[in-house]
């Protein structure tokens, strides 16, 4: 393994290397056709934030598995919303509540649709993919769970789809499994089938790991679980910005992802599940909204899905949810899949032939990812270098430790990739990063 573990790159002698051996992107594989499905320059013009300069440079952003940039239509309509129609909503009487209200609601109805969702009752609003994990873990998973149970997720997971059934499975005395990866980063089915036993309580997975880019086989891990009765999670938040999604054929029986994720507004998300299982799951917090009448003896709740909300929600964030779903629907996901899949082939290409840099995650099936190491080169000054050339890619563990554990390495630079980035910007990257090895020669 080789220790990459401190930071050596003193910035002002970043700033004055020479570019004068700058090598240029390596052409393995032709760049994409500019006939491709996408107009992307004109979907480029939607999003303002994109038209910048940093550090002198045409801004790169290549950090969407982080925060994906918003198009002028969610922009609009969280501004038309918020100066127009926004009061506090579901109790109100008046015109603006009432207005307010029913654009919260329509796009409760819009995820429906746009999870392919059997009932709108079925959509609970929470602040994002890691609030929603929390729900069922503390709502379902610590009523299921008995001394000796287990719960199983993967090798790959988030932070978000660990830390919560590490606290519930502490508190209620059951223990956590983990399905192993192998060295491409793809999931070994034979060692899950291993895993799910009498005890197993609940699996949760995430379908595209932000670390790897890899897409899981969720749709056969569940029918594996669902053969012995046990429920699946689905952590989506890489993957509803990337692929479509439709909860009843993949049969998950919760289904997690943020909005800022999906070129809306943070702090705001969604967890899906079925009615009957959330029908029969406790509330996960008290307070206003979630309840049918009160008294000092005894609170009624409401049913779905206001019994899973409580307080006032993200209203105005919500409804931007809503208009993201509209933008991505309307440029349409398999043209954007098709666009994004083409832009990683031709990065990985470009990647794997600057000498020293090594991908980390191969699985036959990715989206959107491209993690990677260079030789005795610490990923964040690999990133600080790059955002001197206007290029912000992610530096780091990606809340995914284990991931980094089982390959040895401290960190990666992760480039990832949305609808709206070109093959000129994966040429940046790569001229960015020669860039980078000249420094460290
Ligand atoms: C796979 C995955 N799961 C969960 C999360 C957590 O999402 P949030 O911070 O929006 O709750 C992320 C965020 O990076 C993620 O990539």
């Amino acid at each position: 393994m080789t220790d990459t573990s401190q930071s050596t790159l003193d910035p002002l002698t970043a700033r004055r290397a020479s570019t004068a051996r700058r090598t240029g992107g390596a052409r393995a594989v032709p760049a994409p056709s500019p006939r491709g499905r996408l107009d992307v320059e004109r979907i480029r013009a939607d999003f303002p934030i994109l038209a910048q300069q940093v550090h002198g440079h045409p801004l790169v952003y290549l950090d969407n598995a982080a925060s994906a940039q918003k198009p002028r239509a969610v922009i609009d309509a969280v501004a038309a919303f918020d100066a127009t129609d926004y009061a506090n909503i579901h109790r109100g009487v008046h015109a603006l509540s009432q207005r307010a209200t029913a654009a919260f609601e329509a796009s409760r109805d819009r995820v429906q649709q746009f999870l392919h969702a059997a009932d709108r009752k079925e959509i609970i609003f929470t602040r994002g993919t890691t609030e929603s994990i929390n729900l069922v873990a503390q709502s379902y998973a610590r009523t299921a769970l008995n001394l000796g149970d287990e719960i199983v997720i993967s090798a790959m997971e988030h932070h978000s789809n660990i830390v919560p059934w590490q606290m519930v499975c502490r508190e209620r005395g059951a223990v956590l499994r983990v399905i192993p990866m192998n060295d491409d980063g793809e999931l070994l089915l034979d060692a899950y089938e291993k895993l799910l036993g009498p005890h197993t309580r609940l699996v949760a997975v995430v379908h595209v790991s932000n670390a790897l880019g890899t897409i899981n086989p969720v749709r056969q891990l569940i029918e594996l679980a669902h053969r012995r009765g046990i429920p699946v999670l689905v952590d989506g938040a890489q993957a509803v910005p990337h692929l479509p999604v439709d909860v009843q054929a993949l049969d998950c029986d919760f289904y997690a992802f943020s909005a800022h994720k999906l070129y809306g507004p943070s702090g705001v998300g969604v967890l899906y599940g079925k009615a009957a299982l959330l029908d029969a799951m406790p509330p996960y917090q008290g307070g206003g909204e979630m309840i049918s009448a009160v008294t000092f003896e005894k609170t009624f709740y409401k049913g779905l899905p206001g019994k899973f909300e409580a307080g006032t929600p993200n209203i105005t964030g919500v409804v931007g949810l809503g208009a993201a779903i509209d933008y991505v629907q309307g440029v349409g996901l398999d043209a954007i899949g098709a666009h994004e899949d083409e832009l990683l082939r031709y990065a990985t290409a470009q990647l794997q032939a600057i000498p020293g840099l090594r991908i980390i995650g191969t699985a036959q099936h990715k989206a959107g990812v491209a993690s990677f190491v260079i030789d005795e080169i610490h990923p964040h000054d690999i990133g600080t270098i790059l955002d001197r050339e206007g290029i912000a890619v992610r530096a780091g563990h990606h809340c995914a430790q284990p991931v980094m554990q089982r390959f040895e390495i401290p960190a990666t630079t992760r480039a990832s990739f949305a609808f709206y980035n070109t093959p000129a910007e994966v040429d940046a990257l790569v001229a960015g990063i020669h860039k980078v090895r000249e420094v460290f020669a």
